[in-house]
């Protein structure tokens, strides 16, 4: 039997990120079609009307993770939650984009976007870029400043990006990392002897991200393009965020699941496989108030949103760099346990209340990727992309239940209060009770259009009126040196 395509979320409280307040939802065609009080017809539910109750629980717009490395060939592995890849030195970004788009496609059970990496530069890739923007639905572009010889571009690059960027109305987005000092580091390292998980963070501490960030901010503030900063690991970094943004500038941090969620303690754990599976990079930071740092920021407003870079490997390809942990294939988990880490450690503990986790987790992403209010926002017309959420329920988090393809989970034994009860994909119910009915190729690819309001009206103005111009002065009319030639 097919399933009803109308749906009737009864007596929830809607969470949206301004406002919240208990109602019906009723979902049609994979759109939210009304939204209020007693919205079921008084003879009951007709045929064809499903009614999923939510009393007593919160109905909030499904989270939008803004940063995740699915079947990404790297490191000379490839991470094993699939689909993603890279691209490499050379390569057309068009091309890069075509292949992602054929390995998502039939796979994706949600609906996804890409940002595409733009890890060399010529005139070729500043075109493509402009290709992507106006005919792909591509309005953001990640530049390395880590991975030296491997994606790292030059400041030189960077600015080039960032003008091109600011050009076609994209947002840039960094990894930022020093990709030399990290080079060398990791040489004084393993001359040290140092060659298990413990050097990957010893090769390249806080200063060294925080170094990159601040560079990052300047050189994008120089062209006014807006910034994105993917997963900001460290106190040092994240405040050079909230420095910049206080100075006003269009910078926007994304801490991760990983980073608001556990430490860099674990990098010294006598247990190799268990060090090296929490390798990524940035680091996690062995300074154990990291994660409460990093919510404080996000609750506040100096970070915005929230992803996971998950990019897992199992543990025989992290053990690639079981004698050298240079070739430990980088990347952790967080996908699946992205929304109750950080109702968690965010909402649970106090630090935010149920408002700004939409934001943090959906509504922000859709407004600075122009999604919005078709996704982040439980609205009239809205995609029916819906969590019906028990902010009370809990559940513990381990590799042995979990639903991901890799051997290992960096939050395993947490705790987390907020449990997920049935979550719906453009209408669809894909998760309830604990069962999945997710068919592969259900998901769609969203194109997003340039200049996002949210961010572009400030940078707009800015160009009005912040260009400078020259002094009005009569011309000087005196004496001229005459340089002398050189013998
Ligand atoms: O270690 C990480 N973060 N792996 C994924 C690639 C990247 O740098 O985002
Ligand atoms: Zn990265
Ligand atoms: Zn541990
Ligand atoms: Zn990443």
């Amino acid at each position: 039997m097919a399933a009803p395509s109308r749906l009737l979320i009864r007596g929830g409280r809607v969470v949206n990120d301004d406002f919240s307040e208990v109602a019906d939802v009723l979902v049609e065609d994979g759109v939210v079609r009304a939204l209020g009080h007693d919205l079921l017809p008084p003879g009951g539910a007709p045929a064809g009307l499903r009614v999923l109750d939510a009393a007593g629980k919160l109905v909030l717009p499904g989270g939008i993770d803004t940063h995740t490395h699915m079947q990404f060939p790297f490191m000379g592995s490839r991470s094993i939650d699939d689909f993603h890849q890279g691209t490499k030195k050379g390569g057309s970004l068009i091309e890069a984009f075509e292949t992602w788009r054929s390995w998502a496609d039939p796979k994706v059970c949600c609906d996804y976007s890409l940002h595409v990496a733009v890890t060399w530069w010529s005139d070729q890739v500043k075109e493509e870029m402009k290709i992507l923007v106006q005919d792909k639905g591509v309005n953001s572009f990640k530049m390395f400043m880590a991975y030296k010889d491997l994606y790292m571009v030059t400041d030189l690059e960077l600015y080039e990006a960032f003008s091109r960027c600011k050009e076609i109305g994209a947002i840039a987005q960094v990894h930022a990392e020093n990709g030399d000092l990290i080079a060398e580091g990791a040489k004084k390292m393993l001359a040290l002897g140092i060659t298990g998980p413990e050097g990957h963070e010893l090769c390249r501490p806080e200063a060294v991200e925080a170094e990159a960030t601040l560079r990052a901010i300047t050189i994008a503030s120089a062209v006014n393009c807006p910034l994105y900063i993917v997963h900001v690991m460290s106190k040092s970094a994240a405040k050079v965020i909230a420095d910049a943004r206080r100075d006003g500038k269009v910078v926007y941090g994304e801490p991760i699941a990983a980073s608001l969620g556990t430490d860099g303690t674990h990098y010294w754990n006598k247990e190799w496989h268990h060090a090296a599976h929490h390798v990524m990079g940035p680091p996690l930071r062995p300074d154990p108030s990291t994660p409460d740092f990093l919510m404080n920021l996000l609750a506040n407003d100096d970070l915005t949103t929230t992803g996971t870079d998950n990019c897992t490997f199992n543990t025989c390809q992290k053990a690639l760099g079981k004698d050298d942990f240079t070739k430990i294939p980088n990347g952790v988990n967080g996908v699946e346990d992205r929304m109750s880490v950080i109702w968690e450690k965010g909402v649970h503990s106090g630090k935010m209340d149920e408002n700004r986790f939409v934001a943090v987790t959906s509504t922000n992403a859709a407004k600075i990727f122009n999604l919005y209010p078709r996704k982040g926002r439980i609205a009239v017309g809205s995609d029916a992309d819906i969590v019906i959420w028990d902010p009370k329920g809990t559940r513990t988090i381990s590799a042995k239940t979990h639903h991901q393809a890799v051997n290992f989970n960096i939050f395993e034994g947490m705790v987390c209060h907020g449990v997920p009860l049935v979550t719906i994909s453009r209408g669809k119910v894909v998760y309830e009770a604990g069962v999945f009915s997710v068919t592969a190729g259900d998901g769609k690819f969203i194109p997003r259009k340039p200049f996002a309001e949210y961010i572009y009206k400030r940078i707009k103005q800015r160009d009005r009126t912040c260009t400078p111009t020259p002094v009005e002065r009569a011309p000087y009319k005196g004496e001229v040196a005459t340089l002398k030639s050189r013998v």
